[in-house]
């Protein structure tokens, strides 16, 4: 597999340096050749090339079968117009790999339950999946900018019945590889896209019929997340809506640092950590790169089509917390095994080589 590495900024570099050295280790264990090779994007590629997204970043990325990035974004270029922003990197990357459909999951931790804002009692169980569509929306519908005077500004938002479609396939195909239920969440009273939104979802269910379909609002979807979260299994919802809600999910599992995604659908697929480019503890060795490292087992899950190297890495974060391990972000009040970004990476490679040495001496059998 060949695989363009794209740091970014803040804390990108240092959780991606983690994910990459876990990859390396159980592609080796697994016997999977990783080809891998880092490049430019956002504010780092500004600073160095002057575009978020330089032509040979894009051409690295097209000839690879995935995409690993670490996050993108930082203060010092929050001065200038969207379009010229880091952010923009991001976009024009996800435009041109063409994946559609963002698998974010978020799933109680046993170990790290008292980590959650949340009762124990409301979150324990918690097992979901948002599928975000990701080319879409707000942020790619035109017509868009300021007026000439600059008193105005404007957005679109967006849909064509074959954009819903393609990413509602998806999101029943998840359904149907875990509890078979889904949630398309839309804004139909107010809103036309939504409307169209959950037309669409409808007419594409009966292609599904084992999997039980119900649509809520964005803003009853907002209030269920934090008072009855284990009600959800697959949330289908579009690209605005699914940026916050994931941030929402996210932090309920204890930290926005825990979580990994797959964009899949396109040419190339691409995995990033759900969690952002965090400059306030860039560079300090601080940051939690279990994100990053699970974005690792999603890519060896949906583009390696490895799923017991997949499972060796997820079963390797979970032993790591059991045993009480914490980056500073989901320590609880007094710990004691507060370790480094450098740290917990080492410790979950080390966990998952034993997991895949044990897979193979049982095939062995
Ligand atoms: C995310 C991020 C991005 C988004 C930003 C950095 C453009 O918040 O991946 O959720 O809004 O999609
Ligand atoms: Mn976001």
């Amino acid at each position: 597999m060949k695989i363009t590495v794209l740091p970014g900024d803040g804390i990108g570099p240092e959780v991606c340096r983690q994910a990459v050295d876990v990859l390396d280790e159980v592609a080796a264990a697994f016997e999977i050749q990783i080809e891998s090779e880092e490049h430019l994007i956002g504010g780092a590629a500004i600073k160095a090339t002057g575009s978020p997204f330089p032509p040979e970043t894009e051409f690295a990325c097209i000839g690879s079968h995935a995409v690993l990035l670490g996050a993108v974004g930082s203060p010092k270029f929050d001065d200038l117009l969207p379009e010229d922003r880091p952010e923009i990197g991001l976009l024009k990357l996800r435009k041109t790999l063409g994946g559609f459909a963002n698998l974010r999951p978020a799933a109680a931790i046993p170990a790290l339950i008292g980590s959650s804002p949340l009762r124990k009692g409301i979150f324990a169980g918690t097992d979901l999946l948002i599928v975000r569509e990701l080319l879409g929306g707000l942020y790619f519908g035109g017509p868009r900018g300021f007026s000439d005077d600059n008193t105005e500004a404007f957005n679109t938002m967006r849909y064509s019945v074959s954009e819903v479609e393609r990413v509602a396939h998806v999101a029943f195909q998840s359904a149907r590889g875990r509890r078979k239920k889904l949630t398309s969440v839309d804004k139909a009273n107010v809103l036309e896209t939504s409307r169209l939104w959950r037309q669409t979802v409808t007419r594409v269910a009966a292609d599904y019929p084992d999997v039980a379909l119900d649509h809520l609002f964005v803003d009853a979807c907002a209030m269920h997340l934090v008072t009855n979260p284990t009600q959800f299994d697959v949330i289908l919802t579009e690209n605005l809506f699914g940026d916050i809600l994931s941030d929402e999910a996210a932090v309920l599992t204890g930290s926005l640092g825990m979580l990994p995604s797959a964009t899949i659908g396109g040419n190339v697929d691409l995995y990033e950590p759900v969690h952002g480019s965090a400059p306030e503890i860039a560079g300090k060795n601080i940051a939690n790169p279990l994100g990053a490292i699970a974005s690792t087992a999603m890519l060896l899950r949906y583009t390696g089509k490895n799923e017991p190297a997949a499972v060796a890495i997820e079963n390797a974060i979970s032993k790591v917390l059991d045993e009480g391990h914490r980056t500073a972000d989901i320590a609880e009040a007094g710990c004691k095994m507060i370790v480094s970004t450098d740290e917990m990476g080492s410790l979950v490679a080390s966990r998952a080589i034993e997991f895949a040495n044990a897979n193979y001496s049982y095939h062995a059998v």
